[in-house]
């Protein structure tokens, strides 16, 4: 681990260790709060670390047409602004990263706005976004010789760490609350051979339990806790930059479960910023599911400044987070950016999930609350026409198809949910047909659909 390059920074006291010296659990041991990677001498004009933003835009441009594999990352290829390792032998990648940036021609009509862009983070090896954070943290785990890796997870977090331990030869242990999960994402724990537990207990829950686990042998900790997963989280950052030749957007919109993925992208464009790479931040804001809405619930009570856990309960299981760990890192890049933190209803999500299928993207539920939450962003004024918003979708359609089924069968949402969207609902609705197996029968039902 490259420990000259880099140190690590309470997020709460502002107490700086060096990466070898931190607890299992990645919690400050002078006030308990998270770390952050730090990079010495990036800040200062001078700085004889300061990487120059020409030469770096040049650089990354190039490996886009390397033939070495670390180039082929989305990550790694921009491995100057996360120099956390000793050697990028040790780095262990699955192509991760460069994913694509489309438009959203119809929503953006819908809306009336000129630009409206998904990042989809979906498209990923393992098909979410925690593949950016699991090569750059798994990584690190390699080079520092753990045998054993864990997480306690919703999900995709538990399938992109098997994945990337299977890939580096480690053994890995999953801890997810029982029969809380997409089966699309048990299945891959299975598949890359983790040890899978499935806890009677909530994703908090699987979260305490595993805080006293690794506490008792040598396991290397991947919850995002871990400040090494933030750092190749932070890179969909660059890549959005780079896409937009590097004019930030206006609006940057991103799920809130344990809220890393929201910090770690603040932290992206910050770091960007610093070095001189972009001139100003996207405002980011961060959408939550009304059911497990804590933050949303901290900004009304408090603006931000306290936490109180709730009960999670969503059918956007990987949001279902009650406990969020890295809240506080989360009301900063809000307040920072000028973001706003705000909360869908079931309804809703399932509504702009089943639009963002039919512009041929499809994505999961916790993904979609992205698209809710703009709507009520440009209902309220704080989105206008004229500006560019990306919405972060980070999950394939794939991982909880039971969602979208349930959907298309009319069987997801209860007619209490409704609550006069009964028409929008049916007006998305596909359902698969049964139907003769002659093509006269076949022919009549392509009519039946088409008016
Ligand atoms: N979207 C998806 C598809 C997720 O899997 C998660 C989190 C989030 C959004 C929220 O991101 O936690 O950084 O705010 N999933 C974690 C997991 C918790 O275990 O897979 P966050």
């Amino acid at each position: 681990m490259n420990d000259n390059l880099h140190q690590l920074r309470c997020f709460g006291c502002g107490e700086r260790i060096s990466g070898s010296d931190a607890l299992p659990n990645f919690r400050c041991a002078q006030c308990g709060d998270l770390f952050e990677v730090e990079y010495a001498g990036w800040s200062l004009r001078q700085g004889t670390n300061r990487p120059n933003p020409g030469a770096l835009k040049w650089l990354w441009r190039e490996r886009r047409c390397s033939s070495e594999a670390l180039d082929h990352s989305g990550v790694w290829r921009f491995r100057e602004l996360l120099p956390i390792l000793d050697n990028y032998g040790n780095a262990v990648t699955l192509r991760e990263g460069n994913t694509p940036l489309y438009p959203l021609p119809r929503a953006a009509r819908a809306l009336g706005i000129d630009q409206l862009l998904a990042k989809h983070q979906g498209m990923n090896p393992t098909g979410s976004f925690k593949d950016t954070g699991m090569t750059a943290a798994l990584s690190v785990a390699k080079e520092r010789g753990f045998e054993w890796v864990a997480c306690a997870s919703t999900g995709n977090t538990s399938a992109a760490m098997a994945a990337y331990a299977a890939r580096a030869g480690l053994r890995s242990l999953v801890l997810i609350p029982d029969g809380k999960i997409a089966w699309g994402k048990l299945a891959q724990a299975m598949d890359y051979g983790a040890v899978t537990c499935q806890l009677k207990t909530d994703f908090d829950g699987c979260v305490k339990v595993l805080a006293e686990s690794v506490r008792k042998e040598p396991i290397y900790l991947l919850n995002s806790v871990n400040p090494y997963r933030l750092e190749g989280q932070k890179t969909p950052a660059f890549e959005i930059a780079e896409a937009l030749d590097w004019i930030v957007p206006d609006h940057l919109i991103v799920p809130g479960g344990n809220l890393a993925n929201s910090s770690a992208l603040g932290k992206g464009f910050r770091e960007m910023r610093e070095l001189g790479l972009v001139a100003r931040l996207p405002r980011i804001s961060v959408i939550q599911a009304k059911g497990a809405n804590p933050l949303v619930r901290s900004f009304v009570e408090n603006n931000g400044s306290t936490l109180a856990p709730v009960e999670a309960h969503t059918r956007a299981s990987a949001i279902r987070i009650g406990n969020p760990a890295s809240w506080r890192k989360a009301v900063k890049v809000i307040q920072e950016t000028g973001g706003w933190c705000l909360d869908v209803s079931e309804t809703e999500i399932a509504i702009a999930k089943a639009e963002l299928g039919a512009e041929g993207l499809g994505c999961e539920p916790a993904s979609a609350v992205t698209l809710a939450g703009l709507k009520k962003l440009r209902a309220e004024g704080k989105v206008s026409a004229t500006d560019t918003v990306v919405l972060l979708l980070t999950g394939h359609t794939l991982k909880d198809a039971d969602y979208t089924i349930e959907f298309h069968r009319g069987t997801l949402l209860k007619e209490e949910e409704l609550d006069g969207n009964e028409a929008a609902v049916e007006a998305l609705r596909h359902n698969a047909l049964a139907v003769d197996a002659t093509p006269e029968a076949v022919l009549a039902a392509m009519r039946g659909h088409t008016g």
